[in-house]
């Protein structure tokens, strides 16, 4: 049993991630892993983490993809987009993502994540529990992304309706050391699956 200061005291499971995986009967190449995309609204960010999943899954390899609007409706309910609310929002992800990834998924994580110490916050509890952390700079200029304005929310932004929307009233820290950089507006969905799954290869994570 480990202590912390308010007499909570955590366990430690006897299954390794080994076992687990035999249990869970998995084949061929494959890590336990979180692949964390980030970037503007409308960047592109949910689109090429779901077909990811879908590329994966039809591998028959267990992944599972969460993105920000899904959060926010059931787990994340009770946060906004006060700079605040975006840290606690990233910092509970981060914990479920590495409980995923732990529990042996490949977990596919969607999020604008602006502020580069929440994802630094995020790499350092993966890397701490030795789980592949794969940083994906979904790096799609701010003019693209309004020009789409799939869900009219940079319009509404644009004419007040909207406080502190990302890259107009909130800031958005570019990462400064991502493993990949991807831009959809000049690589389409299937090469930024490509990309990522190439990069997965590279690191032993997927064959
Ligand atoms: S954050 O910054 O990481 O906490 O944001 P996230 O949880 O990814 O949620 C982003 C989605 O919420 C919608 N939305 C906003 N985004 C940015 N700023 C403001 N003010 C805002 N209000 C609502 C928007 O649909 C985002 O979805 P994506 O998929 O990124 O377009």
């Amino acid at each position: 049993l480990n202590e912390n200061e308010n007499n909570v005291f955590s366990c430690i499971s006897k299954i390794t991630r080994e076992r687990r995986a035999v249990a869970l009967g998995q084949r061929g190449a494959y890590r336990e892993s979180t692949v964390w995309l980030t970037g503007l609204s409308g960047a592109g960010k949910s689109t090429i983490a779901f077909a990811l999943e879908e590329y994966i899954v039809s591998k028959g390899l267990p992944a599972y993809c969460l993105d920000g609007d899904n959060i926010r409706c059931g787990l994340n309910k009770n946060l906004g987009f006060s700079d605040a609310d975006r840290v606690e929002n990233i910092r509970r992800i981060a914990e479920v993502a590495k409980l995923f990834a732990d529990a042996g998924l490949m977990y596919i994580v969607a999020f604008i994540s602006p502020f580069e110490e929440d994802r630094e916050c995020a790499r350092r509890l993966h890397e701490n529990s030795q789980i592949p952390f794969i940083e994906v700079f979904v790096s799609t200029p701010l003019s693209v992304c309004e020009a789409r304005d799939v869900k009219g929310l940079y319009k509404k932004a644009r004419t007040g309706l909207i406080e502190g929307f990302t890259g107009i009233g909130a800031p958005y820290e570019s990462p400064s050391n991502p493993d990949l950089i991807i831009d959809t507006s000049v690589m389409p969905v299937d090469r930024s699956v490509e990309t990522i799954i190439g990069k997965l290869a590279e690191l032993n994570i997927l064959s």
